[in-house]
């Protein structure tokens, strides 16, 4: 496994790769990787020759008061993970090799990046599009694998790539979850044992929400009131039933909508959904 911090060694490799034919599958993350990760590497070693994953923490997507300084990291244990699971490349480079002095611009995409999650974290998304198109600049993989995890991040690098014409495909992934359904990710070591058993409650609001539904109360409103019951978090940042493609709110629900909730619990604050 060939692990890079400059860009120029990424850029080779794909140069190599696409002389003799060999298509790249690419996975970005910031990492301290978990099995959610390991299922987008392992869908695109299933569809590409190559997988590259990267790891970067990018400064430009956390907020002033949010938890850049404290994201856990880990390097050694990710490239031992990585290796593991026979990935060709690595890309781990440093805040300088992606912005040095001087660099200056952002990747704004309009109004889908000011709702919902980018309406409480304000420029988080041109954050995310903006180190998202210098990756997909360096790496120019064939395809790109994004969890739904972060729901409004994969439709914003959907949009981000039809918008600029990335010859990118964008592959969506399941999002993997613990055994009590907290859908996995980096930051649920934020939480102690009491708040990790309150955050459980998420996924059970979620699948409760869509009972509702099915049972064929349609009324937003209604549907998420009477499955809050099973939700013990501190505090709602949003819940929303949208539109799976433009976001957009939907006061009557219907099949193929999807479910969004935001929360904290303590000083941690989780992201869930799921189709209703
Ligand atoms: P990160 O949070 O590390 O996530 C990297 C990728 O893993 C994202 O596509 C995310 O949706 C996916 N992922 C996270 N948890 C998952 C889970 N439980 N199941 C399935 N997939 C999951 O998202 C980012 O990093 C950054 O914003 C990035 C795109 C790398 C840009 O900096």
């Amino acid at each position: 496994m060939n692990v890079c911090k400059d860009i120029d060694c990424v850029k080779n490799f794909v140069k190599s790769q696409k002389q003799s034919l060999k298509t790249i599958g690419y996975v970005p993350t910031m990492g301290y990787l978990h099995e959610g990760h390991i299922s987008l590497v392992r869908a695109a070693k299933s569809a590409c020759d190559n997988v590259i994953v990267s790891i970067f923490v990018n400064p430009k997507q956390f907020g002033p008061k949010e938890d850049y300084s404290r994201y856990p990291r880990d390097l050694k244990r990710d490239l031992e993970l990585l290796e593991k699971e026979k990935v060709d490349m690595v890309f781990t480079p440093d805040i300088e090799t992606m912005y040095p002095k001087g660099f200056s611009t952002t990747i704004n995409i309009g109004p889908l990046a000011n709702v919902l999650e980018g309406a409480f974290r304000p420029g988080h998304f041109d954050g995310v599009c903006t180190v998202v198109t210098k990756l997909f600049n360096i790496v120019s993989p064939d395809k790109a694998f994004f969890g739904e995890k972060d729901y409004q991040q994969l439709k914003i690098v959907e949009k981000l790539v039809k918008d600029l014409n990335f010859d990118i495909e964008i592959i969506p992934i399941p999002t993997k979850r613990e055994e009590d359904g907290l859908a996995m990710s980096s930051r649920n070591t934020y939480l102690n044992k009491e708040e990790r058993k309150r955050a459980g409650t998420i996924y059970k609001f979620l699948l409760k929400a869509k009972e509702i539904f099915e049972s064929g109360i349609k009324d937003s409103d209604k549907i998420i009131e009477q499955a809050k019951e099973v939700l013990d978090v501190d505090s709602i940042d949003y819940i929303k039933i949208v539109d799976k493609d433009t976001l957009e709110e939907k006061k009557v629900a219907s099949k193929y909508d999807r479910i969004l909730i935001a929360v904290k619990i303590g000083n941690t604050r989780l992201i869930d959904n799921i189709e209703i």
